[in-house]
């Protein structure tokens, strides 16, 4: 199955480290990281989820609740996150399914048989509290995440989701932003009484509104 942005995330009934779960009920009205790792008791997997567990205060603050994802079992998972707390410095502090059936893999398209026809690629999707995906980004498996830049895509989410604003190239929160091209003068001009700098008509900049 194939997953377009916009498209509601798929829907599951899973087993994972912190008992069986509804997805769509895990999440609630939050936002969600639902991310893919290839196998367990592997180097590059251990650093990013022992990075994810360290960061996990980032994503409560926005109100993101992150799961992990491997066709591995939840017994393995559970064995191996004794190690991801030993050598990455924080236990594991979010759930992960074990799919080893690969009914949530084959829902959101992790396999990649012609890259590897049996583990799933680093995927990972960011789901707004519409239920609807908001990224989908696909990483191969020798390259760990930047989850730095996730965690920047999400403020980019949550505020272009607020405001009718764009964010520009490499923007990080508080950076200037953009308004959207859709919005002509007069409504930016309600929307943005403090003004903006036009660079060029379709170019129009301002700070970051609501900082
Ligand atoms: C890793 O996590 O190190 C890894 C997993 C699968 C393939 C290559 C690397």
């Amino acid at each position: 199955m194939t997953v377009r942005l916009g498209d509601i995330a798929p829907n599951f009934d899973a087993p994972t480290t912190q008992g069986d779960i509804n997805f769509h009920e895990w999440l609630g009205d939050s936002w969600g990281v639902l991310f893919s790792h290839p196998r367990d008791f592997t180097p590059v997997c251990t650093t990013e989820l022992g990075y994810v567990a360290k960061i996990k205060p980032e994503f409560d603050k926005r109100n993101v609740k992150v799961i992990g994802l491997s066709v591995d079992s939840v017994e393995s998972h559970l064995k191996w996150e004794g190690d991801i707390g030993e050598t990455q410095g924080t236990p594991v502090n979010f759930p992960m399914i074990g799919d080893t059936d690969k009914t949530v893999a084959n829902l959101y398209d992790m396999i990649h048989p012609n890259a590897n026809d049996t583990q799933t690629v680093r995927s990972v999707f960011v789901i707004g509290p519409d239920k609807k995906v908001k990224l989908q980004i696909t990483y191969p498996a020798s390259t760990g995440r930047n989850f730095e830049e996730i965690l920047r895509v999400i403020d980019s989410l949550q505020l272009t989701a607020q405001y009718k604003v764009a964010t520009p190239a490499n923007w990080t929160a508080g950076g200037d932003v953009i308004i959207g091209a859709a919005v002509t003068d007069d409504e930016a001009k309600q929307l943005f009484p403090q003004g903006w700098t036009t660079v060029k008509p379709y170019l129009r900049v301002l700070p970051q509104p609501g900082k």
